[in-house]
């Protein structure tokens, strides 16, 4: 899979050589392109943004450098994938459909994905309507009912969740099966060694017995319940209607 990311802060993106997703780059599962989109102005400031037209606070980004952007990582991009190659361009925005774990599965089977991070109050609509004329695909995508200044770390946190789901990339295919949201429930309470603990406060807290049982359908249906129960307790929106 092949990731670009257009942004005017590209030291914002330094987590995604860590960890995991880290590793899944230099194993050469994920190519991670960051790019500045200051590259792609041509004045003394390298401006990227201007009062918005018909007044208003904040500021707006430029089309200009954005369209030059998007061409020039377009040809990069095919370079390396082929002429035949279709980015998704990914737009962070608080105004876009909700990211879910359905959404992070999906793009974890794309060849390639564009994120382009808006700054300031956003960027100026007729890049969106440019892009869709040049036959981009375009997803605006919010991680959530809340504001952040930029799409930066919504970028962060949607590589994350997508890149883990490339095949190769969590060592343990199994365990992204019982997790949270894969099956549109949350995931059952954990438990480790020892069996029975006593905590600082000298309680002593026993795991459920169930799990020591070694009856492996009467824990995957104490688990199935747990996650119910706790869905049905934090999340109800989860659930189908009763
Ligand atoms: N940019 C600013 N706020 C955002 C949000 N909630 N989700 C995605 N991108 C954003």
């Amino acid at each position: 899979m092949r990731i670009d990311v257009i942004t005017i802060f590209p030291d914002y993106l330094a987590p995604l050589e860590l960890s995991l997703i880290g590793r899944a780059r230099r194993e050469g599962l994920v190519e991670l392109v960051v790019h500045d989109l200051r590259v792609w102005t041509h004045d003394r400031h390298r401006t990227v943004d201007d009062s918005p037209l018909g007044g208003g606070a904040g500021m707006v980004m430029k089309p200009e450098p954005w369209a030059e952007a998007f061409e020039a990582v377009r040809t990069a991009g095919r370079e390396q994938l082929g002429e035949h190659a279709q980015p998704l361009v990914v737009f962070p925005n608080p105004a876009g459909t909700p990211f879910v774990q359905d959404t992070a599965a999906q793009w974890s089977q794309r060849e390639w994905i564009i994120f382009a991070c808006g700054r300031y109050e956003g960027i100026d609509e007729r890049v969106y309507e440019h892009l869709a004329d040049q036959g981009y695909e375009l997803a605006l995508t919010s991680l959530g009912d809340y504001v952040l200044n930029g799409g930066e770390v919504a970028v962060l946190a949607i590589t994350e969740a997508v890149v883990r789901l490339v095949p190769g990339v969590v060592g343990n295919a199994e365990s992204l099966v019982e997790e949270s949201h894969s099956q549109g429930l949350l995931e059952y309470p954990l438990y480790t060694r020892p069996a029975s603990w006593t905590a600082p406060d000298g309680a002593l807290r026993e795991a459920p017995p169930v799990l020591l049982s070694g009856d492996h359908a009467r824990i995957a249906a104490w688990r199935r319940d747990q996650a119910m129960e706790r869905t049905a307790r934090r999340r109800p929106d989860l659930l189908p209607d009763p």
